[in-house]
């Protein structure tokens, strides 16, 4: 648990900052956050002295675990060059090439500095190409902390249950409908009735803000046929998923095309970022080439443009998948004999190197079943594996993650934890 340490910033902290924290899912650690002195391959070191193995990762962007010494070196060669220039340089285009190299290829990119500004610029386009003002959004789906995706959200949105928040106009969330997370009709319904004028339909191919659920066959090939039936586009929320799932993020795991791809986390290699990718046709539009505004004094930094492209290279070699995977194999099988064994009710959803487990013995194919399991079991989990040195996300509504760097002695720490913990709750 937290030490002395971690109480004491965490008191300076109160009189700082709302609640606390920065971002709200950090003050989800119980009784209060540990605070981090250093960070290294699978592992946190907190300032009490303790190593954690780490299935947060940043909330997803350190697919190849803390300092990797390719992403280290990169940053290093890019600060000896100066870090911000207001004017473009090479690292732009070389990270934009390998991008489209597997993305939408011919299509062009436009970096900015978080998922939130990827999706929020992205319904933007969306509305600019298409000239019309409706976005339709799947309920328990995060797209970041914008008001037109405010609506139905996951994550700690959700979690803290304000699923819109205060501060968003009426008048803005009444022009983003909800559906229903892999159920086509929810989709077709809305469609029929407001199709003609709904700009984009916004998805996370694989639900990662409710816990992990993946797409049902034939989901998310519906999304696309209705988006082109009705004129409008589908955003593919590859903020999670973009270089995780695979070179070609999910679009090439489960081989389907959307017509813009957000982008973020892995891609800036643990440092600020976010993607719009697509079309030229579409892509275009934006300023100043068009007349959808997108602007940043940090768009396309130096420093995330060198981070993110020694990552990427580095995923290449498709050793850290291979790792990734393998360790969150292991993992679920810890927690599936663990659970099992002692009788629980549970549900396992897993695709590649992300994961979760649900205390609900139904499946969990929606976002609406996810938040019908038991989410204190989940939190007395998260508890007792923190003590026992490995920290998985605190709300059963995030995922836990595996990276290149999770290697056998993280993993076996982590099978030693499962089963301490098990005995413990139940
Ligand atoms: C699918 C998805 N989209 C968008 C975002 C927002 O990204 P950021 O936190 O970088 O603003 C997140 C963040 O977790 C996400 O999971």
């Amino acid at each position: 648990m937290p030490g002395e340490r971690s109480l004491s910033l965490w008191r300076r902290a109160q009189s700082l900052f709302p609640g606390g924290v920065n971002s709200p899912i950090r003050a989800a650690v119980r009784p209060y956050p540990f605070y981090v002195e250093r960070a290294e391959g699978p592992y946190l070191y907190t300032v009490d002295g303790e190593q954690l193995v780490d299935y947060v990762l940043g909330y997803g962007p350190l697919i190849l675990g803390h300092r990797h010494p390719r992403v280290e070196e990169a940053v290093r060669r890019q600060l000896e060059r100066g870090w911000l220039y207001g004017t473009p340089a090479e690292g732009e285009i070389r990270l934009a090439e390998k991008i489209l190299s597997y993305y939408h290829p011919g299509g062009l990119v436009r970096f900015v500095n978080s998922g939130t500004e990827a999706t929020m610029a992205a319904i933007r386009l969306a509305r600019g190409y298409t000239g019309r003002k409706l976005i339709v959004k799947f309920n328990g789906c995060y797209h970041g902390a914008h008001d037109a995706v405010l609506v139905g959200a996951g994550s700690a949105a959700a979690e803290f249950g304000v699923p819109s928040s205060q501060g968003v106009p009426e008048e803005v969330a009444k022009l983003t409908l909800i559906a229903r997370y892999n159920d086509v009709d929810s989709v077709e319904k809305i469609m029929r009735k407001h199709g003609d004028q709904v700009a984009a339909i916004i998805v996370e191919p694989v639900a990662g803000n409710s816990g992990v659920i993946p797409p049902e066959k034939g989901f998310l090939e519906a999304l696309c046929e209705l988006t082109r039936n009705y004129g409008a586009l589908l955003i593919m929320d590859e903020v999670i998923t973009g270089f995780r799932l695979g070179l070609r993020g999910a679009q090439g795991y489960y081989g389907i095309e959307a017509d813009i791809t957000t982008l973020g986390k892995i891609i800036g290699g643990g440092f600020p970022v976010g993607a719009i990718v697509g079309r030229k046709e579409i892509m275009s539009h934006f300023t100043p080439s068009g007349k959808v505004f997108n602007a940043g004094t940090f768009n396309a930094h130096p420093v995330v443009m060198a981070a993110g492209l020694a990552t990427i290279e580095v995923l290449e070699t498709g050793e850290p998948y291979r790792v990734a995977a393998e360790a969150a194999k292991a993992v679920r099988e810890a927690l599936d004999e663990n659970a099992a064994a002692r009788g629980l009710d549970y549900t396992i959803n897993h695709v590649e190197s992300m994961l979760q487990i649900f205390f609900t013995k139904e499946p969990v194919r929606s976002p609406e079943d996810a938040s019908k399991s038991d989410k204190k079991l989940y939190q007395r989990l998260h508890e007792e594996l923190l003590k026992r040195g490995v920290f998985i996300a605190p709300s059963q509504m995030e995922a836990i993650f595996t990276s290149g760097a999770h290697n056998a002695e993280a993993v076996e720490k982590t099978i030693d934890a499962i089963r301490e913990a098990f005995r413990s709750i139940a």
